[in-house]
């Protein structure tokens, strides 16, 4: 593997495990505002970060490289309503999109096609991620001020179940 191409995923492992203690921090906004469902939602999403950093970092080490384990940004969030993480955890998902992106690009460059075929379940990820946030949007939008209906949103999102990751690394 050319050098640049593990240098940026390795520092993608850094950036999943990143996304992971953004989602733990949503999670901890959410638990202080009672909304243990949407809070239980980004609870998942974090442990499907945790899988992603994992999935990356094995296959770095199935092609004999190292993995970088850099110091991991403390996340921050200045929400003032639920809206406000919904949002940010959409633009979180695009930066990330973006990310892959230019490691994709970065392979296809370096004729480095078995990383661009580990990438391509990544990149079908992102497109459902982004999906999955802009749905939250969206409903909260609908909503409006029904305080009942993001009652019974709330108690939807809790039911969501954590599923590992369909790739594994051969
Ligand atoms: Fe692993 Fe949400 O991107």
């Amino acid at each position: 593997m050319k050098k640049n191409i593990a240098k940026m995923l390795s520092n993608q492992v850094n950036m999943e495990l990143f996304s992971a203690y953004l989602y733990l921090e949503f999670n901890n906004w959410l638990m202080d505002q009672g909304l243990t469902g949407f809070a239980h939602w980004y609870r998942v999403q974090a442990m499907e970060e945790r899988d992603h950093a994992m999935l990356i970092y094995d296959y770095l080490h199935h092609n004999n490289e190292t993995v970088d384990l850099a110091a991991i940004e403390q996340p921050t969030t200045d929400a003032k309503g639920v809206m406000d993480i919904l949002k940010a955890g959409l633009e979180h998902e695009e930066l990330i999109t973006n990310s892959i992106n230019d490691i994709y690009e970065a392979a296809l460059k370096e004729k480095d096609y078995r990383t661009k075929e580990f990438l391509d379940w990544f990149v079908k990820e992102q497109g459902e991620e982004e999906a999955n946030a802009h749905d939250l949007i969206d409903r909260v939008n609908l909503l409006g001020e029904d305080r009942k209906g993001l009652y019974i949103m709330n108690g939807e999102l809790a039911a969501r179940v954590y599923a590992p990751p369909s790739l594994t690394i051969t």
